[in-house]
Order: structure tokens, then sequence, then C-alpha cells
């Protein structure tokens, strides 16, 4: 039984195959959390919830208690502001008396197979043999507020995922503060790190490590987006982890809006982490009756170090979150013009690009900024999603014929939220950019941000964009999100309503994403923010890859794919080869680097392929006979990081090894090379037993010598060089 309810001691216990979680209805009916991590067999787990500390100043519910409580020191399930509980709050509602004191007890719960959808919102999904729910609802019985928590288990893959819907039970309206979707209270956190992805335009998702002190750390984004400052995931793993021991927990918050992801070390050497909305500048006015529904939060627990957490997360998002028919499908090479022309471009030198492209087995065109409105630059043309016939002679109907009859799919660029300020759409409908009563409005790119909380501006672009699919065959849409929000009002919404925009705002853009794939369910989506400002969880359940960097150098895409695996597997991450020297830190890498390095990812290319030397074309070639090779050890099998390019600073490494063991790939770079004549690379993953052949040297190895010995990297590589290692099983 993965949920079980232990009646007499009312305790909870939630099994995957590989990780338990439990939590008891305690005193007074608050719920305490007992314990998370690898399975443990029993669930007389009532002794968890002592603590020694007996301060008679901590608040209680009453002096006199049968068996000491406080809410400031048990370890709670869920935090509720002002009530005794001083440590970050998971949930805090303002009643109509105007005070923010918020208590819940538990009132009943339900257990079921399978998992329940979250209305408007993506979130993981799962048939009834393949996860367990279990809801709990609470009520604060003072201001009516009902609260469910769900979680459900993933009993193969071991992944948890939480949510949390609050309801209005009185005949008072009353505005929430705070719903973050996840809090869990570790008793013994003394030991532990904490890991996050920060970065900026060009350094998406880079890794830092530290220890976990004593206080708050945390990340958040309050952009409007999940942004390239921070990426919604945090994890805590022991000092111990390394890729392949130790304990590791990663949080993941399926929501492409402003977020909270925090670890607060207390006192008593325990931590709590909190992960949802970030509550700055978010508040939700709930009338009577009415529902508030919070993104979903994703766990992951490994005590096979921060490799196999990175492999739950991998095989949970593939699995049970990318949807739609590319969810299995080989996706096409591509071929993207943006660094090739940027916006000097016309359909005859995209068909120039196309032509050389389908010769060298490149199988989707995908015509970026630049081809509609007046764009000639960033500078103006967002919001006009109509051809510019000047560039696109003869309408993209034609240009999509022309490529198609190559033997090549056709792709487009969009940036459906965004308005030019010199825009046919700005000059007739300023009113539909987010802005507040007499604010200067910021401007970044030369653009503003369309109002997506308004059913008009979506329907507009639900119709600019069908419009554009009803007239040429559109294989493929990359959705671009350039900037930031800023004065984020509507001028919709009563002022008591305006700190929703924000959600809003991505509610509204998941609905017009729906509406659109409903219309179009082949349409295969690229999403993008200025390369990975919006690399979320939340795309993924509407497009299956991310263009995951701007920065298309292949040494500086090592440490950002290195930084994005933690929780995104390579079958989501836009990865291609480009030109040199590299046009965004000006480095010349070997093309055969370039292509080993995309290939860890969704693989394309974005240059001029006109230009190409014979011996370079030839190159091309093979590596689009490769990625075919090895798609589906790369897209579906488990990710391995060898050597961090963090840690080791002159070179990196990884592997993809089939699930059934039978095959690995082991990529090896040199960002700084030396004297050395030789370098071992000790693999992983494979079975010990088995005897593996390497294709390129013929030498036939035990797994566990490939593992414990190490490849060898034989000869002296330079700066830059690279080499790709095929392991196959012979028994
Ligand atoms: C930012 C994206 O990340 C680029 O790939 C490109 O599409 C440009 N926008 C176009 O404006």
């Amino acid at each position: 039984m993965p949920i079980q309810f232990d009646s007499e001691r009312q305790i909870f216990k939630l099994d995957s195959q590989t990780t338990s979680y439990v939590l008891q209805i305690g005193q007074y009916g608050y719920l305490l959390h007992l314990y998370y991590g690898a399975l443990i067999p029993d669930t007389d787990l009532s002794y968890l919830s002592y603590t020694c500390t007996h301060a008679s100043q901590l608040p209680r519910v009453e002096m006199d208690q049968p068996v000491y409580f406080s809410k400031d020191v048990h370890r709670m399930e869920y935090s509720c502001n002002g009530c005794g509980d001083f440590r970050g709050s998971a949930l805090s509602i303002l009643r109509s008396t105007g005070t923010p004191d918020t208590d819940i007890q538990y009132v009943s719960h339900k257990i079921y197979a399978g998992k329940p959808k979250l209305p408007g919102q993506p979130a993981t999904y799962a048939a009834e043999d393949e996860a367990d729910t279990l809801e709990i609802l609470c009520k604060d019985h003072v201001s009516g507020a009902e609260v469910t928590l769900f979680y459900t288990v993933f009993s193969v893959c071991g992944a948890m995922t939480r949510h949390v819907v609050v309801r209005n039970g009185s005949d008072q309206p009353m505005e929430l503060q705070r719903v973050l979707s996840a809090c869990v209270d570790f008793h013994d956190a003394n030991d532990m790190d904490f890991i996050h992805l920060y970065g900026n335009w060009g350094k998406e998702r880079s890794f830092e490590r530290s220890p976990l002190l004593h206080g708050t750390q945390s990340v958040a984004s309050k952009r409007g987006c999940s942004s390239h400052a921070h990426n919604p995931f945090i994890a805590l793993c022991s000092h111990d982890a390394t890729e392949e021991s130790g304990d590791a927990y990663g949080f993941n918050l399926v929501y492409t809006g402003n977020f909270l992801a925090s670890a607060e070390m207390d006192s008593d050497g325990g931590a709590r982490v909190l992960i949802g909305i970030n509550p700055e500048g978010f508040s939700w006015r709930l009338e009577p009756g009415e529902s508030f529904c919070a993104p979903e939060a994703v766990m992951v627990y490994s005590n096979e170090g921060l490799g196999g957490m990175s492999r739950i997360f991998h095989r949970l998002y593939r699995n049970n979150l990318c949807r739609g028919p590319w969810k299995n499908k080989e996706r096409p090479i591509l071929i993207n013009n943006w660094e090739a022309t940027y916006f000097k471009f016309d359909e005859e030198k995209l068909y120039d690009i196309a032509k050389t492209a389908s010769e060298l087995g490149i199988e989707m065109l995908v015509m970026d900024d630049g081809w509609f409105g007046s764009r000639d630059s960033a500078r103006s043309g967002l919001g006009d999603w109509f051809v510019n016939e000047n560039k696109i002679k003869g309408g993209l109907g034609r240009l999509t014929e022309r490529v198609n009859a190559l033997g090549m799919k056709f792709g487009i660029w969009f940036e459906p939220e965004m308005v030019s300020r010199d825009s046919e759409l700005f000059r007739k409908h300023p009113e539909w950019a987010l802005q507040t009563p007499c604010r200067h409005m910021s401007i970044a790119r030369y653009q503003y941000v369309l109002d997506m909380s308004r059913p008009d501006v979506r329907d507009y672009l639900f119709d600019c964009i069908k419009n554009v699919m009803d007239n040429a065959n559109i294989a493929y849409i990359k959705w671009d999100f350039n900037r930031s929000l800023t004065e984020a009002g509507s001028a919709l919404l009563e002022a008591n309503r305006q700190q929703e925009v924000f959600h809003r705002y991505v509610l509204g853009l998941y609905e017009l994403l729906e509406r659109i794939l409903t219309a179009y369910p082949d349409l295969l989506l690229e999403g993008c923010a200025s390369g990975g400002g919006r690399f979320d969880p939340a795309w993924l359940y509407y497009s299956p890859q991310f263009w995951t960097s701007d920065d298309t150098d292949a040494i500086e895409r090592l440490y950002i794919q290195y930084g994005t695996s933690l929780c995104y597997p390579a079958s989501t991450m836009g990865a291609h080869v480009s030109a040199c020297p590299n046009h965004q830190v000006r480095r010349n890498t070997p093309l055969e680097t370039r292509g080993n390095v995309a290939m860890a990812g969704t693989f394309g290319y974005e240059l001029d392929l006109t230009k190409l030397t014979d011996e370079e074309k030839e190159t091309v070639r093979r590596q689009c006979t490769d990625y075919h090779k090895y798609y589906d050890l790369i897209h579906n099998g488990d990710l391995y990081r060898l050597i961090s390019p963090w840690k080791d600073h002159s070179r990196c490494a990884w592997s993809y090894v089939a699930a059934d063991k039978s095959e690995a790939l082991v990529t090896y770079v040199v960002i700084r090379g030396g004297v050395h004549e030789r370098y071992y690379v000790r693999l992983a993953g494979l079975d010990a037993d088995r005897r593996y052949r390497n294709e390129t040297t013929g030498q036939v190895l035990a797994g566990s010598t490939w593992m414990n010995a190490g490849i060898c990297i034989p000869e002296v590589l330079h700066d830059y060089d690279s080499r790709v290692y095929h392991l196959v099983a012979v028994d």
C-alpha cells in the first residue's frame, strides 16, 4: 500500500519504492511532520515528534497541556502565520477583521489511486497504477478558510508532488497573503548543504553549493517569470553527498511566474523548506465560496546523491510532465536563422539556408525574429503579427511550400506576450499593456508587456497565431519572451485586486498556450525567454523543449547545461551548433566539439550553413547521422555527470546509460588543456558484471573496470578538444 493511515496512532505514511514521507495528526488536530527520506518499514514513528525544548515562554495552546507541544518547536506540516510558529509561514490569510492570524487543524482525509488535475494549471500527471494521492482537509475554525493539502506519490520513480487549495468557507471575503505549495520541516539539518541555480542572460543556471547556515537562505523571482536570475529549484544535500552517493532532496516549482524557495535553519538544527508563489507583490481576494489553487511543487529524495536526484526529476518530467505527440517522437534537427542573419533576411536567403540544410540531413527550418510588421530591428513591430511581404515575398504560404518541397518542416518565431512601443497594436490599444495609473512605463528592448490577464488580449493573440497557422504549413513555434514585468497593473481589475495581476498573467498565459495546443495538437512548441529565462517545469507541460541559453559557445554551454541538468533532462534542453568565433564570447572551438556539446540536448544549428567549407559540411552530415543513432540513448537514457566543470575547471565529462544498461555514450571535453599524456575518466551507471566494448578502440572490459579504473583518454588533447565513446555490452 503506497499510502497508509494508521488510525490508532493517527499517522499517514506515503511510500514509494525508494522513499517514505510520514506525518501525523498531533495534539489539537495540528498536522506534524515526522519523516522524509529513504524507504523505512515502520509506521509507528510517533517518537519522531518528540522535542526536548521546554522553555515556558514559548507559545502553547494551553499552559497545562498533557504533553509538551509548541508550534514553534515542533515540526509542522504546513506552517501558518501569527499563532505561535515564528519560522517562515506557508499560509497567511488576512481575515475580514483585518488581522492575518491563521491557524489550521485537521478535519478529514481521502486516499485514492491516481492524481487529480490542477484546474487551469500545468502539473505532472499519472495513470491510476502509477501514483496515489492523499488529500487532507484542514480548517481554520475562526476565519472559515478550508485548506486542502494534496500529496501524490509516484510509486516507481519515487517523486512526490504537492499542492494546496484554499476555499473561503465563510460568509465574508478574505485575502490570501501567502499560499505556498509545500513546506517540509527537517529534524536535523546540521550537516546539510544548500544548492541553487543562479544566473543572468547568457549564464543561466549556474551551480552553487554552500553549507546551510542558521537563518534563511532563499532564491526568488519578482520579475513575472521564473527568470535567468534564479531557477525555481533548490536542493538540500548532506555535506558528504557526491554525484552518486549521499542524501539529496530536490524541490522544484511547476510555475512560470514569481516564486520563492527557501531553507531556514533554526537554532535546534532543524530546517524548514518552503516553495511556492512569491508572497511579495501577491495577494488574492477570495469571496465566500471561492477557491484558490496554488501551483504544484515537485519533491525528490535520493540516497544516490545529486545524480540520483537528477535522474528521478528527469524520468518524472519525461514521462509524467511533457505530453502530446512530441513527448516520445524524435524531434527534428533544426536550423534557426537567428545567428545566421539576425533581422537581415528575405525569403531567398532563408531558402538558400534551407536548401543547404536539407542536403546535410537537417530536418526543419526555423524562421526567427523579423518576419512580421515593421520588424527590421528590435525597435518596432511586436504585436503586428502579419507577414512583412517586403521580406517574405509571396507570403508565408509560398515560403513554407518551397521549404516543404525540400523535404523539410517549417517553424516560426513569435513573441506573443509583448508589444513594441512603435507598433500598430500599441497605437490602437495602449491600454492592453501592463501599467499602473499615472506612473511612467519602464521600457525594455523597446517593448512593453501585454496584459495577459485580459481575455481580449488573449483572443487577439490567438486569432493572430491562428491566422498564421491556417495559412501556412507550420510544424513548430518558438515562443519567445524578452523582458520582465514592471508596473504590473491591469486596467480591468479593481484596486483591491491589483496584487493578483502577476498570478492572473501566468494563468492567462497558460490558458492561451492550452488553447493553441488544443487547436493544433501536432504543433511542436519550443519555449524561449532571451535564452533560458523561463526554463521551468510549467513550460515543459506545454513545450517539451526550451531554448537553454542565448550563449551558444560550446564551453560556456558546458556550465549552463550542467546546471540545467540538475533537474531538467536532455530532451528538454534546446542546444545548437553556432558559428566561430562565437557571437557571444568570441571563442573559437572545433566544430566537432560544438556538435558533441549540442548533442546533449534537442539538437540543431544556428549559423549560415551556406558559408561552410566542404569539410565542415561533411562534419555536419556526420553529426546529423550520429544524432539519429544516439537519439534514444541521450533522450531516454540516464544521465551520469562524471566530471563537473564547476569543480574541475579544466575538463568536463558526462554519460548517458540505457535504462537496461546495454550501452552508454560518454562525452569528454577539455576546457583547459595541459601536458597530460593520459587521463582516466571513471564511468558510472554500468552493470558491474557485464562486459562492454568501446566501439572506438575495440577494448572490452567489465562494467566494474570501466567504473573503477576508468576509460583512458590516451591522446594529448588541447583546449576545447572533445571525444565521444560509445560502449556496448557484449554479454
Ligand atoms: C531572444 C532569443 O533568445 C533568441 O534566440 C532570438 O530568438 C531573439 N530573441 C530574437 O529577437
